[in-house]
Order: structure tokens, then C-alpha cells, then sequence
């Protein structure tokens, strides 16, 4: 399921890659969805599989009555929005991210940066790949917090989208590949890519202090709690309570 405006060009990498059996394709730009219904008409590799173009919008069709039930049946939902984090966006990210296929993935993309505090600062509006900014890290925050990550698990990858504008790609797994299988995760990672480092400003005074959970090493508390995706305060003070024996400090 996806949005891929006139030409597809992701969908037709994906039929490339094969084998696809079918997409739910939704277009609300008339002029785009012409074009997207000639490529399918026209061009072979769209017109090899069976696919349904909908001249809508895609938020509209979720919000419709029983709409939820279809979704976990799609094993890869890209909603390349490209567009604003809106309340009606992060209530569908949190249900489809919910009731996706345990073996499936979910992908969408966020226009970011663009919040009045940006615009003001024009200096933070630019997204160099090496940082982003407060307000930046602040959308995905909320993105996340839409998403119930407490009660259930997932890895969720967080990376730049495109160079140079602040867009970002969020994916939403709920289990890995393991050979041929799928592996339900067994607590939540949420995988900030190194372009992402450095976002959060060091705090002065508090010296960075390694921490240890299940085995897996963080250089500060700070970087735990944005790669499992809870408060750095929690992460602290797991680090130094005995009731969390897989939290230490090193
Ligand atoms: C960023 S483009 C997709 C680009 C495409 N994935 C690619 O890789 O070439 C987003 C497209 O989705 C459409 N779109 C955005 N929000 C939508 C919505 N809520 N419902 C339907 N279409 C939407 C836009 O008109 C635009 O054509």
C-alpha cells in the first residue's frame, strides 16, 4: 500500500526486486492521479500486477469505518507523505504501526523543520545530514509517543529521508528475519542512524557515563533512551536500581 505519485518510481523498483502481487495505490492530486493512472495503463511493469489506483486521500480512506481491519493484510506500507506531522497523521501511524502483519513492515515519511521556531531561526530549517534540529528531534518524539511502544515491540529506524531538506523516514518493524523465519522482537529498539547523532546537545556539568542494557552498550544514558525509546531519566534510574539487573553503568 502506498502513495507514489505519477510514476511510481519506488513501487516499480520493489515489482524489480519481485515477486509483487498486488498494491493499493492512493493518489489525491488530480492532475497527479492521471498521471499515475497512464503509467499503469501504460507502462509494463505497473500493468503486470494487479493494482488499484484510488483518486483519494489516503488519511480520508483510513478513517473510514472498518478500513483498519484491511490494513494488516499489506506486508509493506509506505506512506511517503513527504508531508506535516499532523493529529490525524500520528493516530494512523500509531494504529497502522499496531496492526501491522508481524512480519510486515511500515514505512512513512515526515516533512519535519518546518514548525514556526524553525522558520524563525533559519539556521535550523537546514538539515545538513550530520545534525538535526531540536525541533526536528521533538517530531519524532511525538511520532513515536503516537505509537504505544511501551506495550509492544518493534524496531523503529529513524534516518534522514533526502539530502538537504528535513525530511524523515520512519520504519516501523515488529520482528526480524532469521533465515527464512521472522523473529518477534523482545523489547523495543528504536534505531536513530549515526547521520542523527549529536542531535541532543550535551548538557553541561553531567559527564557522559556508559551504560550497559541486556549486553548492549550506549555511551551515555542519553543515547540509551533514544535507541530503546524511553526517558534518559528512566534509563538512570534502572542504571542504578537492583530491581533492573540487565541495566547497568560501566
Ligand atoms: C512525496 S510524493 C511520493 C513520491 C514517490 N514515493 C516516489 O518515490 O517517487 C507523495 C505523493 O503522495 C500524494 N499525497 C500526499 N499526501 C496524500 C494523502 N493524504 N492522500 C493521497 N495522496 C497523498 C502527493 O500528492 C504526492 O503525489
Amino acid at each position: 500500500m502506498g502513495l507514489p505519485a505519477g510514476r511510481a518510481l519506488f513501487e516499480k523498483q520493489l515489482i524489480r526486486r519481485g515477486p509483487v502481487k498486488s498494491m493499493l495505490l492512493f493518489e489525491r492530486d488530480k492532475g497527479i492521479f492521471q498521471e499515475l493512472h497512464v503509467a499503469c495503463r501504460t507502462d509494463e511493469e505497473l500493468s503486470s500486477i494487479d493494482r488499484t489506483v484510488l483518486p483519494m486521500d489516503v488519511d480520508r480512506w483510513m478513517t473510514s469505518a472498518g478500513r483498519s481491519m484491511e490494513l494488516p493484510c499489506h506486508d509493506l506500507t509506505w506512506l511517503d507523505y513527504c508531508g506535516p506531522v499532523t493529529t490525524e497523521r500520528l493516530s494512523h501511524v500509531g494504529s497502522l504501526a499496531l496492526g501491522m502483519r508481524s512480519d510486515g513492515i511500515f514505512a512513512v515519511t515526515f516533512m519535519v523543520g518546518r514548525e514556526k521556531v524553525d522558520v524563525d531561526q533559519p539556521s535550523l530549517v537546514e538539515l545538513d545530514t550530520e545534525m538535526l534540529s531540536l525541533a526536528q528531534l521533538k517530531r519524532v518524539r511525538t511520532v513515536l509517543n503516537a505509537v504505544d511502544l511501551k506495550e509492544n515491540n518493534f524496531k523503529v529506524t529513524i534516518q534522514p529521508y533526502a539530502d538537504g531538506v528535513p525530511m524523515l523516514l520512519m520504519i516501523f518493524k515488529k520482528s526480524l528475519k532469521v533465515g527464512d523465519s521472522y523473529q518477534p522482537l523482545s523489547r523495543t529498539v528504536v534505531d536513530i542512524r549515526k547521520t542523527l547523532k549529536g542531535i541532543r546537545p550535551r548538557r553541561r556539568g553531567r559527564p557522559l557515563k556508559v551504560v550497559m542494557i541486556d549486553g548492549d552498550r550506549y555511551s551515555s544514558a542519553d543515547e540509551a533512551a533514544q535507541q530503546i525509546g524511553c526517558a534518559a531519566q528512566t534509563v538512570r534510574n534502572r542504571a542504578r536500581s537492583s530491581s533492573f539487573p540487565g541495566y547497568k553503568y560501566i
